[in-house]
This record gives structure tokens, C-alpha cells and sequence, in this order.
């Protein structure tokens, strides 16, 4: 089986990259080539400026949509997200302690929700239960992500919650003093449910069958600097990168001596990349003369990428 092949295996696959080299375009493409193959696909888009709607040139949003046949899209707007979340809290609250701290309870809440983090964290509790099965409907998810940083954090996620809500039980635990049963205690139990949750959201994060992250670049120096970095870190937070999509990639022969010189460039970058992430599939997409849209467009990249 080719590498590319081998990523519509995973249940889960993330696009990530710089600004502009072409994330969406491959995360739809390769969503679209699953979809083909008789995958359930779920195209999700998690970046704040999402451009699948443009690049699959019919409307997404944030409700599940259907493409087409065995291809869904979706973008997660994180505002909404993050009041949907708030809201999930607060019944939460309500049903562990009544009426009597509600008003308290509420008031903390919509200040914590009004933070900058609330709504990563809520992006990130949505993608978790996407990623954890919610909806049966899909084989396939893939994640276009936004910038780079961005998804990093969200990768590093799990960990540190984990570690934010061991310290909660913590406090609880020497709140209810030794006589106590932990067992008997709603908040312990609610902690320890989603402590339960991110450890499994983990699991299937660093599982190499189950989740790939393909990191897409332009034979250029910035994006190829950036993806060293990211290679690197994912390395550390234990997630496999399953290829890299060179996207981009410009004709062979022009008599255009502009285009000879770019060319000549991109020689050199392109021979710079595959000795430096030789340890990882790379994928060539050539540049098109024009603009993604439409899955038409969106067939002629998959052809490029799936081309074995
Ligand atoms: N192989 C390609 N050939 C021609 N245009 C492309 C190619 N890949 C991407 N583009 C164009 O480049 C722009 C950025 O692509 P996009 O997939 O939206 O990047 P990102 O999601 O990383 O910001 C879009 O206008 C898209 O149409
Ligand atoms: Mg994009």
C-alpha cells in the first residue's frame, strides 16, 4: 500500500501548516478521495477563519452538512461552542447543588466563559467528542486545523487538563476529609468521568492506527522552517506525522525565464526537503493555473496526492 493510501486507513487525520499553503485544500481533497473510496468522511474545519465553504465552493457551517454522498463538512465556531459549553456547565451545577449556590455558581461561571482560553477550551471539549465517537455516523474525520501554534496547543491539551483536574480532585478529596467516600460525592465522580474522557481522547490522539497528523507546506524557506518545528513537536507530544504534503509544486519546463528562476529556486527547496524529513512521506501537488474550488478542482488535487 502507498503512503498515501495508508493515511485514509486512520480514523482520524490533521492538517495543519502555515497560513495560506494550502490546509484546506488538502484536507478536503483527501476527505473527498475517502469519501469516493465508500469512507463515511466528516470534514471538519477548526481554524477561526475557516475556508472550506470557498474551497468546496458550496456553503458549510457550523451544523453538520451534507456534500455529498458520504462526505460531510462541518465548521466549528468556537463563540458558539463556547456558550453551548457554558450552558452544559451551568445544568451540571444546577443538578449537583440545587438552587441554593446557583446564582454564585453562575455568576463564576460567565466569568471564567468571558476569558480568552474559554473558547479554545470549548473548540477543544467539541473536537474531543468528535474524536471519542460521538457521532456513529463517521469512519473518517479530518481535521483542518488552523496555523500551526494554534493546534499545537490544542494537542497539548489532554495533558494539561488532566493535570488541572487532578489538582481539583485534590481539593475536593481534602475538602471531604478522610471519612468520606469518594464514591458518594458528585463532583468527584463528575471529576473522575472526565479525567476518564481525556484519558481516552489521548489514547486515540497518539495512536499511530487510529490518528495521523499531515503537516502541509510550499518549497519555501519560512513554511519549511515552520515545519521542522512542528515535526519536532508533535514528536514530543508523542504524535505520529503520517506525511507531508508539498503542495504547490510548479510545472516542469517554462521558457519564461521568471518562472525558470522560481523554478530553479524551488529545485533547490524541494532537494533541502527531502533530505532534511526523510524519515517522512512526502506527497507532491503541483500548482494548479488556477484557484481550488469546487470538487472538481478538489479531484485533480486528490489524483496528485492519491497518485499510487
Ligand atoms: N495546488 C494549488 N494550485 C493552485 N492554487 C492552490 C493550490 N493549493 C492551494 N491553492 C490556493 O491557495 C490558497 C490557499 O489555499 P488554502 O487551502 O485555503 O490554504 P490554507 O487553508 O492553508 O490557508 C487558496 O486560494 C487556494 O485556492
Ligand atoms: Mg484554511
Amino acid at each position: 500500500m502507498s503512503d498515501a493510501a495508508r493515511l485514509l486507513d486512520r480514523k482520524v487525520l490533521f492538517f495543519g501548516g502555515k497560513g495560506g499553503v494550502g490546509k484546506t485544500t488538502s484536507a478536503s481533497a483527501t476527505a473527498l478521495a475517502a469519501s469516493r473510496a465508500g469512507k463515511r468522511v466528516l470534514l471538519v474545519s477548526t481554524d477561526p477563519a475557516h475556508n472550506t465553504s470557498d474551497i468546496l465552493g458550496r456553503p458549510v457551517g457550523p451544523e453538520i452538512v451534507e456534500v455529498q454522498p458520504n462526505l460531510h463538512a462541518l465548521e466549528i465556531d468556537a463563540a458558539q461552542e463556547s456558550a453551548r459549553y457554558v450552558g452544559e456547565v451551568k445544568t451540571r451545577i444546577k443538578a449537583l447543588f440545587g438552587h441554593s449556590i446557583l446564582k454564585e455558581a453562575n455568576r463564576q461561571i460567565d466569568l471564567a466563559a468571558s476569558m480568552p482560553a474559554a473558547e479554545e477550551v470549548a473548540l477543544f471539549d467539541r473536537i474531543g467528542s468528535l474524536i471519542s465517537g460521538e457521532d456513529q455516523r463517521f469512519d473518517l474525520l479530518v481535521f483542518d486545523t488552523a496555523p500551526t501554534g494554534h493546534t499545537l496547543r490544542l494537542i497539548r491539551m489532554p495533558e494539561l487538563m488532566e493535570a488541572w483536574i487532578r489538582a481539583l480532585s485534590r481539593s475536593r478529596r481534602a475538602m471531604l476529609g478522610v471519612d468520606q467516600d469518594d464514591r458518594n460525592d458528585p463532583i468527584m465522580t463528575s471529576l473522575a468521568e472526565r479525567l476518564e474522557r481525556l484519558r481516552e481522547f489521548r489514547a486515540r490522539l497518539i495512536s499511530p492506527r487510529v490518528t495521523a497528523f499531515v503537516l502541509v507546506l510550499i518549497a519555501e524557506r519560512l513554511p519549511i522552517e515552520e515545519t521542522a518545528r512542528a515535526l519536532e513537536q508533535l514528536e514530543e507530544a508523542g504524535v505520529r506525522v503520517g506525511a507531508l504534503v508539498v503542495n504547490r509544486v510548479l510545472p516542469e519546463s517554462s521558457p519564461d525565464p521568471f518562472l525558470i528562476a522560481r523554478q530553479a529556486q524551488e529545485r533547490e527547496y524541494l532537494i533541502e526537503i527531502d533530505r532534511r524529513f526523510a524519515a517522512v512521506p512526502r506527497l507532491r501537488v503541483p500548482q494548479l493555473p488556477r484557484d481550488v474550488q469546487g470538487l472538481e478542482t478538489l479531484d485533480t488535487i486528490a489524483a496528485a496526492l492519491f497518485r499510487d
